[in-house]
């Protein structure tokens, strides 16, 4: 059994999410529940692979073994029910250099590419900082719950874009996609002849009960899909950066190959490719562990939200260890709600404005942490709800 309770102190080991505290959030004294890694050991097996490599005293440029590419298809065929080809698969250095590398390979400058906010902020950079064109197709909330919105879709289509990057599962709304969704925005793509670059990155990280569907594994015959895959999330490695890429269709793997390349971006660190290899051939086990982990957290965090924090409502994440909070009721702006997260609950949220305009009024919350994490944080805010409240009255 694993023991996820077991405190590990990340200060000091130039941890993004808890050294640069201060230097974000402007204070030191916050529970820090923002970047999206979890405060989790890495699974055993990875940590050995890592040790095991290390002790070989030579880290210089490194092959990335069939063996690696062999674990991968494995995982893919179990996990994703979709057997690959070997030759559809491409390593890259993460995901989101593979949205820009995307994004440059496959649309010209002022190409219209589609993004469905609320959305993780480099799907925004990678479009805008080449100079392609910002389409955003909303995703709509209703009954608290996010759905992608196929009429608007459509005309954005109709308009001329080239590409749509998906998020599967979605951050930060927790949404994973069903398969008559997917199927919905496979026929646009197809009609359209939009190429489709779906980032599921979260993928493995979906709450008992929830399958996710990765839409190249329902389109056999789909050659505009490219399919980005990590065990970064999954496994806790997100520092050591590496991601693969599923890409049936070999111009499409030659233009983002030459998009790499260009850059001389390497895919073979020798840490890397050990860990991502540890981690999908013998990562099962503790992944199921860490699921049922994480759906514990999930339920708390609802009952406690529903039961003690009056204003902000739950969204229930189908995937991912991040809670996507409803504050509009707070009726405090956007400023107004960082500070009061930051100053008087003391915890460190994502502000859903970073996510896009309709990210306005929520907070993201990381809940890859501790129960006791967990629990304090929404103790800290239900504490300061009510002394907002008190002050009020
Ligand atoms: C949807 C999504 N894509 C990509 C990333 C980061 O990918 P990488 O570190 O491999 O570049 C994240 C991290 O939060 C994410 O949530």
């Amino acid at each position: 059994m694993i023991d996820f309770d077991q405190p590990i102190s990340r200060q000091g080991s130039h941890s993004l999410k808890h050294d640069a505290v201060k230097a974000v959030f402007g204070t030191d004294d916050i529970l820090p529940l923002w970047v999206a890694d979890m405060d989790f050991a890495t699974p055993p097996a990875v940590t050995d692979a890592l040790l095991k490599r290390a002790a070989h005293p030579l880290y210089g440029y490194t092959l990335a073994p069939d063996s690696l590419f062999d674990a991968m298809q494995n995982w893919i065929e179990t996990r994703y029910r979709w057997k690959t080809e070997r030759d559809w698969l491409m390593l890259a250095p993460g995901v989101v250099p593979t949205l820009n590398a995307a994004v440059l390979a496959l649309t010209r400058p002022g190409d219209g590419v589609i993004v469905q906010p609320p959305v993780y902020p480099p799907f925004f950079s990678a479009v805008t900082r080449s100079g392609r064109t910002l389409v955003e197709n909303p995703l709509r909330l209703s009954n608290d719950k996010y759905r992608m919105d196929f009429d608007h879709l459509e005309s954005c289509m109709k308009r001329g874009a080239r590409l749509l990057l998906l998020c599967a599962p979605q951050n930060p709304t927790g949404r994973v996609w069903t398969q008559p969704e997917l199927e919905e925005l496979l026929a646009l793509t197809q009609r359209y002849r939009v190429t489709l670059l779906s980032d599921e990155i979260h993928a493995d990280l979906t709450y008992p009960g929830v399958i996710h569907y990765s839409p190249g594994a329902l389109t056999a015959g789909n050659n505009a899909i490219i399919t980005a895959i990590a065990p970064s999330k999954t496994f806790n490695i997100p520092g050591l950066g590496l991601s693969a890429l599923i890409i049936p269709n070999p111009e499409y793997r030659k233009a983002l190959q030459n998009s790499f390349e260009m850059l001389h971006v390497s895919t073979t660190n020798p840490f890397s490719l050990a860990a991502f290899e540890a981690a999908y051939r013998k990562g099962g086990p503790w992944l199921m562990q860490l699921r049922e982990y994480l759906a514990e957290n999930r339920d708390f965090s609802r009952e406690f939200i529903e039961q003690n924090l009056p204003g902000i409502r739950f969204i229930e994440p189908e995937g991912t260890y991040l809670l996507w909070l409803d504050c509009r009721e707070l009726g405090m702006n956007d400023s107004e709600l960082k500070q009061f997260f930051i100053r008087k609950a003391k915890v460190g949220l994502n502000p859903g404005m970073t996510f896009g305009v309709n990210g306005s009024g929520f907070m993201r919350m990381n809940i890859g942490t501790r129960k006791a994490v967990v629990a304090e944080a929404l103790e800290r805010i239900a504490d300061a709800l009510t002394s907002a409240k008190q002050r009020a009255g």
